[in-house]
């Protein structure tokens, strides 16, 4: 495999240390990060590539998405901007779509998104199942997933099918649903919210997914204040996700906790929502993450960046703790600590900036500025 060095680096988060180096070089070999130091320092590799001053991040890791989908709900969108609320019922369109669709154009669709993504510095994501919501569907959702990402997620416990009893269903997840699917994902997740699953029904699923062996992930107080993040805690999730409504002792249980809060911030936009208070866990002492949450519905976005921006701009996250959020942070609420960093010994995953800085990210919104991205030490994108 051939090595190479990436010189003339003006600025490398690597996130250990913590802040960011000048006039730095990266050695890749084997998919890892080799050695990383002084520019004028640098070894010989196979290959050299000088960036120009650029700056050089991981590549992000989107901890959240739902791209085993078919459709688009533009409509539904329209209607919001008119006023209309965000309502999980709009889930249930999706899932028609999607049960309507062949398993090509499932892939087809993923895989347009998963490039979109990895154009944009993406370099690992997560996605989730949630769109069957039968055994046969959930378990095709699970299996096409599983080919563009190791980080599979079950969310049988998305919504409950229109004309369907509630209790059946969630008898119906967590008993011959999560016995087929389990053997081909890595996480379970409940969408635990008024006009989904309430907090008993959340624990039944959750409960049983644990006991197969899979990590627990939870969407919580994404339109209100409820359960779901005391139920993350409790159950010692990996992480619960959108945290937009959150009381004080939501965001105490959190601070003490190893379960990350992940912040959706695209998805609170799009559905007019307010801004999750990152500022306040950081300085509460939980760990944040931030996420994309890409799914036709209430955010049909790819972009890692925007979250960033959106989280310096309007939720008072320096940019360092915003990139951390989008790449270590996101990293540890998949419980990996081989992506993410930078450090000597991780997955070679970064992108480079056409800027000197990462706060260009903020000070730039919405320009495009990843130019050159590398997944395992091969660079994909120029
Ligand atoms: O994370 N909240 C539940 N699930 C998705 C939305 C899905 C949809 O509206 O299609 C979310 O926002």
């Amino acid at each position: 495999m051939t090595s190479t060095v990436i010189t003339g680096i003006g600025e490398l988060t690597t996130h250990s240390p913590l802040g960011r180096l000048s006039d730095a070089a990266l050695v890749l070999a084997e998919g890892r990060v080799a050695w990383v130091g002084r520019s004028a320092d640098a070894p010989d590799a196979d290959v050299r590539v000088d960036v120009g001053g650029r700056a050089v991040l991981p590549g992000w890791v989107d901890s959240h998405t739902h791209l085993v989908f078919a459709g688009d709900r533009t409509a539904e969108f329209e209607a919001r901007m008119a006023g209309q609320p965000y309502t999980a019922g709009g889930i249930a369109t999706t899932v028609a779509a999607t049960r309507a669709a062949d398993d090509d154009a499932l892939a087809a669709n993923l895989r347009r998104l998963a490039d979109e993504a990895l154009a944009q510095g993406t370099t690992t994501f997560e996605t989730k199942t949630g769109y069957g919501l039968t055994v046969a569907d959930e378990l095709r959702a699970a299996r096409i997933a599983g080919v563009f990402t190791d980080e599979v997620t079950f969310l049988g416990a998305h919504l409950v099918p229109p004309g369907t009893d509630a209790d059946s269903y969630v008898a119906l997840v967590a008993g011959e649903m999560l016995d087929a699917v389990a053997p081909h994902v890595r996480w379970a997740d409940v969408f635990c919210e008024r006009g989904a699953f309430d907090e008993d029904q959340s624990r039944t699923v959750l409960t049983a997914a644990a006991r197969k062996g899979l990590g627990l992930r939870v969407h919580g107080n994404q339109l209100g204040e409820g359960p779901g993040v005391r139920l993350a805690v409790e159950l010692g999730a990996a992480s619960v996700d959108h945290c937009t409504y959150l009381s004080a002792a939501d965001v105490d249980a959190l601070a003490s906790s190893a379960t990350v809060a992940t912040l959706l911030p695209a998805c609170d936009l799009s559905t007019r929502q307010s801004l999750p208070p990152g500022r306040a866990l950081l300085d509460a002492g939980a760990t944040v993450a931030l996420a994309g949450n890409c799914n036709p519905g209430s955010s049909y976005t790819t972009s890692m960046a925007f979250g960033v921006t959106t989280a310096v701009l309007q939720m008072r996250l320096t940019v360092e703790e915003a990139v951390y959020a989008a790449t270590k942070a996101g990293a540890i609420a998949l419980r990996r600590d081989d992506v993410g960093h930078l450090d000597v010994g991780a997955r070679a995953d970064l992108q480079v900036l056409d800027a000197p800085s990462v706060t260009h990210l903020a000070y730039r919104p919405g320009v495009p500025l990843t130019v050159a991205v590398w997944q395992r030490g091969e660079r994909v994108v120029r």
